[in-house]
Parts: C-alpha cells; structure tokens; sequence
C-alpha cells in the first residue's frame, strides 16, 4: 500500500478503534509522522492515563506499553511489536532486586523507568533520565540502591551526597558511544554543542555541554543559540529536531546510535494491531499495584 494510503488507513481505523497512537522519541520517522502524541517513555503513559480515548497503540519498547497499562488499568493497551523488547530492561529480575536489599539493608530501591513491572513492583521509587537526581535527593535516606543502569547511576552518583549502590546494567545503544567518535565529530563542526543522554558512559557525559533526557534535547536545541548540535542519543530523535528547528543542523556522531528494538515498529503493524486488536499488553493486578506505587511516588516528588 503506497505510504499516504496506509497513514490514511492507519488513522481511519484508529478513530473507528477509539485509539490513541503513541510514539517514542526514537520511533522510524514514519511511525512518529502518524502517532498523534510524540515523547519520552514517562510522558506517553502519563498521556495513556489522560486520554478519553478507550484504547492505546503504544508504539515503543515492552515496558513502557507496560507503564502505560500499569497507569491507566482500564484502558486497552496495545504493542504493535510484541518482540520490541529492551535489553537493558532485562539485565534485571525482581531476584536481582532482592539481592541488592539484602546486601545494602535499609537503602531504598530506585529503579530507572526502563524496567519491567516485576521490577518497578519490587521498587521503593521509580525515576526517569528527567528527574533522577532530583528523585534521590527527595529520599531521606543517606544511601540508595539504583537500578538497573551503571551509566544513569554514576551521573546520579556525581550530582547527590548520598551513597549510590548500582547495578551493573547499560543501554546497549547508548554504552556503544566512544569518546574518539564524539571528538571527530567534533573536529568536523568545531562551531556544535555536544547534548548527550545520561545513559551515554561517563567519560562521554564527561565532555558533553548537556546532559538531557530525550524531552530536555527538544528543549535545549530550540532555546539554545547554537546553530550545530553533535546528538549523543538514539538516531529517532532527529526526525523532531530537524522539524522543530528547521534553520539548525543536528549531527548524529555515529551511525551506530540505533537501537534495533526501537526500529521494529513498521507502519504495516501498527495497522495490523488496530486491525487485530492485538497484541495486548496486560500486567497482573498484584505487580500492577504495587509497581503503581513506585510511579506514584515517583510523580509526587516536587518539581525544582
Ligand atoms: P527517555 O525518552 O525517557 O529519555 O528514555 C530514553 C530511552 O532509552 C528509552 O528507551
Ligand atoms: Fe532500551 Fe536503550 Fe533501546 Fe531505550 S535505547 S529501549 S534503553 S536498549
């Protein structure tokens, strides 16, 4: 079906399905063109949870289709990959979780959002790339375990003066940066700004001028002067930008930004899933609450 024929298709069945289609910053362009809401992974829940709309097409990774369905329970919830997993989501259990407690008793458990809902279920708190320190340094606490991502958790650790504990996850996108490919980029356009992502490796962060979240990078670019910015996250976050800010120019430093995953989703499934109603994605009622409370606690934290 030739590309307009099927956005129109998609958008047809979408308001006959009474479904909202959500995409994530890293999204094909393509499946960002026809998703009427755009974000980062805590953003498009918390739109899963305010929508009139009865069902979500949560086009993304596993665990945020399974935040979207822990934060509005009522809802139907819809991957149009089942297999978009996220690996760095899955270097953790809720075992793992367990261990940490016992060898650091009394530390609260803060687990990145991109985890599982086992995982956020076994959690004291949840944070996101936004408000990780900011969460931290909310707990009374002196010591805190983080997981499940080493790069997150020594930005965290930098930025607080309490204890930090990490697990030894990594986003294998992010982790692959080298510090020789952002300086040739470098000595390319010599003029850029450098915005990384805080699961990028510290020595990375070490030479970034921002650090961000995907939603802080489309922030950052348009209120910042700069003409040239190097991208220090996944390659799906250029398709915004460039739209956004059509007079700058955004320079991926390495074609290797991409996350295989975040890719899978092609337009012909988001039809497929409308037209299906499937695959669903569903959590069950005791890990759904508790991992409930970990976000909660989490969006109650006050804003700076
Ligand atoms: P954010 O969009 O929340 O910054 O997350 C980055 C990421 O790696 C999502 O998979
Ligand atoms: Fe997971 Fe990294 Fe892919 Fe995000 S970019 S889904 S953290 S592997």
């Amino acid at each position: 079906m030739p590309h307009q024929e099927l956005l129109r298709e998609i958008r047809r069945l979408a308001a006959e399905r009474d479904a909202l289609i959500l995409a994530h910053n890293y999204q094909r362009d393509e499946v960002q063109e026809v998703a009427d809401i755009c974000g980062d992974s805590l953003g498009l829940s918390q739109e899963a949870a305010r929508t009139d709309r009865s069902v979500i097409v949560f086009c993304g990774v596993h665990f945020m289709a399974e935040s979207a369905a822990i934060l509005a329970p009522e809802k139907t919830v819809l991957i149009p990959r089942a297999d978009a997993g996220c690996p760095m989501a899955d270097m953790i259990t809720p075992d793992g979780i367990r261990l940490m407690r016992e060898k650091f008793p009394g530390a609260p458990v803060v687990t990145y959002v991109n985890s599982t809902a086992a995982v956020k279920a076994e959690s004291d708190i949840c944070c996101t790339s936004a408000n990780a320190v900011r969460v931290v340094n909310s707990l009374a606490a002196d010591e805190v375990i983080l997981t499940p991502d080493r790069n997150l958790a020594m930005y965290i650790a930098r930025h607080t003066s309490k204890r930090c504990h990490w697990w030894d996850g990594y986003c294998p996108t992010h982790d692959r940066l080298t510090v020789a490919e952002v300086q040739a980029a470098r000595a390319d356009y010599p003029d850029a700004v450098f915005m990384a992502h805080p699961e990028c490796p510290p020595e990375i962060l070490d030479i970034a001028d921002h650090i961000c979240s995907t939603s802080g990078m489309y922030v950052y670019a348009r209120q910042n002067p700069a003409r040239r910015f190097i991208v220090g996250t996944e390659a799906g976050i250029l398709y915004r930008l460039r739209l956004e800010n059509p007079e700058k120019e955004f320079i991926l430093p390495t074609t290797r930004l991409i996350c295989p995953n975040m890719k899978l989703t092609a337009l012909e499934d988001i039809r497929a899933a409308l037209l299906t109603m499937s695959p669903r994605i569903t959590v069950p009622a005791d890990i759904r609450e508790r991992a409930r409370l970990a976000l909660d606690r989490m969006l109650a934290v006050p804003r700076d």
